[in-house]
């Protein structure tokens, strides 16, 4: 979703804006544009198109202003175009900002506003808070600020310029993500932390409501009465080599090849004498509860089906899933003996967030497992366990998804141990887990092989049965996110009630039987589509499957909980060679965005 950046400094504003906005690309974009503060006045500068477009254009000017704001638009209200993109200026051009998030009432303001004599460009809902601005603007624009606050209801992270008092830039949010960092002779702002870590690791996290002035050497933090607050400095876990592409053709290929290590460091300190310790949740008694919620979206929905199945299993407790855009609007039954986990690698997904408030609303004790330090869902929920994946930035998430599996799974056995459950073969084979998905990844040769059965496809069929059926929603997921060949994943055991009337010759159907207690009936339904000319890739734990799949690949064993993680290696490397054979942008696909902070 949209990118912000902004800078308040000694040197041009330009450099930060741009590498920011770059660091910002994976988030999605159809648009881009900067304004910076010169002597002459507001110059802004904007187009729609990629980035290297803007650059292009930005070589007719000489932006060297000390104060600017940078934006890439994901298009919600009004198409992708150079009059849609930010930054937005009011008529006399003396106030610039840059938005993200959406207005909810923006019809009722530009109605209001237009009976106000006001004219507007574009036919976005942002428009509309710059004009507002310069309505109540009477010499202060932080006052004019507030009451625009009062009027504007939805999302949104603001950062606003104005000619009137050139030397800031007036920083605002709610429900959209905006971090503030503090650098030598700067302050800066952006929507994420990669964008950031060129210049500083040091942090302030805006909480809703909040507003923050930006100057070259100082800050001022108000809270929602416009007091002035202070503000924790933090300086974030994350070096700037983990946002560079190292050598990697691009992000998604860097990402799956980094798992070992990531899956290490989620591991880390959590296992200790065969006891699994986190030691975040030593407060909770998980014997009060009667019922447990996971709630989460697209990947991160899928970790949670795993999750919520293995922790089920373990505990014998009632564990329902849904995904937030559902969840948050089918009254789910939510007491004080609920506990909500809600799973989030950006911690910003804007239904992920809102369906949280909704059970912390109805008294449940929620759990935030989160990949994104410091993010909105991390600070909403009661507790927080962090999975430790780093930035992730390809759009597909990867290794964001293994350690959430791996995170979930601790978390299982953790409460387990409560009930007195106590699985020591698993717990042990939890360590080796970063050097078996190494040596899968030593087989990287195999997957190009079985993706380039996809190449000319329009559909591939996914199938499993129990945990395999979660692992293959994610497979069909991440084929068709990246590579735009139309993928389902279905319960093998559906296939007689429907989907096979699609199996024809030459059909490719990716199947993965790695669950003992079933692996044999999802080996008969293997069976089924062959019998009817399909050609399939078969994902197994078993050195002797007994069904002739000429593409077979058999993963090492361990026990079937934690068969998924390994699962996830083919099937990421299947979609990445299927999406780069085709030419598809593998780190950017169309349409979509990384973090998804709009209903
Ligand atoms: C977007 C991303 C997905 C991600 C989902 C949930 O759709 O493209 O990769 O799984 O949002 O994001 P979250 O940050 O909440 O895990």
């Amino acid at each position: 979703m949209c990118g912000i950046t902004a800078f308040s400094g000694k040197g041009p504003a330009l450099p930060f804006l741009m590498q920011g906005l770059s660091k910002l690309e994976y988030r999605g974009y159809d648009s881009a544009g900067v304004t910076t503060i010169e002597n002459s006045g507001l110059k802004t500068v904007k187009c729609k198109g990629r980035l290297a477009q803007l650059e292009t254009k930005l070589e007719d000017y000489h932006l060297e202003g000390h104060v600017g704001i940078g934006h890439t638009r994901w298009a919600t209200h009004g198409i992708p175009s150079h009059l849609n993109s930010h930054p937005h200026t009011n008529g006399d051009e003396t106030i610039s900002l840059v938005h993200n998030g959406i207005i909810e009432n923006y019809k009722e303001l530009k109605d209001e506003l237009l009976e106000h004599g006001y004219h507007f460009h574009s036919e976005t809902d942002s428009e509309v808070v710059v004009l507002l601005l310069d309505y109540y603007y009477q010499g202060d624009m932080l006052e004019a600020t507030r009451k625009v606050i009062e009027r504007i209801e939805g999302s949104y992270a603001l950062c606003i310029i104005t000619t009137h008092e050139p030397d800031q830039i007036i920083v605002v949010k709610k429900d959209s993500p905006l971090i503030i960092g503090k650098c030598d002779g700067a302050y800066v702002a952006a929507s994420d932390i990669p964008a950031l870590l060129e210049y500083t690791k040091d942090v302030y996290f805006l909480d809703d409501y909040e507003i923050a002035v930006l100057k070259t050497d100082s800050i001022t933090f108000l809270n929602k009465n416009f007091r002035t607050i202070k503000k924790e400095l933090v300086t974030v876990p994350y070096d700037l080599e983990a946002a560079k592409k190292d050598g990697y053709d691009t992000f998604m290929l860097k990402e799956i090849f980094e798992q070992p290590h990531v899956i290490q460091e989620t591991l880390r300190g959590r296992i200790q004498d065969e006891t699994i310790k986190l030691d975040e949740l030593d407060n909770i008694d998980f014997k009060q509860f009667n019922k447990v919620h996971f709630v989460a979206c697209g990947t991160a929905y899928h970790a949670s089906l795993c999750g919520a199945h293995i922790l089920e299993h373990l505990i014998k407790v009632p564990v329902f899933k849904d995904v937030a855009s559902e969840y948050r609007y089918n009254d789910p039954v939510i007491d004080e003996k609920t506990l909500c986990i809600f799973v989030s690698q950006s911690g910003e997904t804007a239904d992920t967030l809102a369906a949280l408030r909704l059970a912390k609303s109805k008294g449940a004790t929620t759990i935030a497992v989160a990949n994104v330090l410091g993010s909105t869902i991390s600070r909403d929920a009661d507790y927080v366990l962090y999975t430790c994946a780093g930035p992730e930035i390809a759009v597909a998430s990867t290794k964001a998804y293994t350690t959430q599996l791996v995170l979930l799974i601790l978390f299982a056995y953790y409460v387990a141990q409560q009930f007195g459950h106590v699985d020591l073969k698993a717990i042990h084979e939890l360590k080796d887990l970063p050097n078996l998905v190494q040596k899968i990844l030593g087989d990287i040769d195999s997957f190009e092989q079985f993706a380039s059965l996809l190449e000319h496809q329009r559909d591939a069929y996914f199938i499993g049965r129990g945990l395999d059926y979660t692992s293959v929603l994610e497979g069909a997921l991440k084929l068709k996110e990246v590579s735009y060949i139309h993928a389902d994943a279905y319960v093998a055991g559906e296939l007689k009630h429907g989907p096979i009337a699609l199996i024809e010759e030459g059909s490719i159907v990716i199947a993965v039987a790695t669950q003992p207690h079933i692996a044999a009936k999802t080996m008969s339904n293997i069976q089924e589509t062959i019998a009817r000319g399909a050609e399939v890739i078969l994902i197994t734990n078993s050195l002797n499957p007994p069904i002739d799949a000429r593409y077979t690949y058999v993963l090492p064993y361990v026990s079937p909980i934690l068969q998924t993680i390994l699962v996830a290696i083919p099937l990421q490397l299947m979609a990445y060679f299927a999406a780069n054979i085709k030419g598809c942008d593998v780190d950017k696909p169309r349409n979509l965005a990384k973090s998804v902070t709009v209903e």
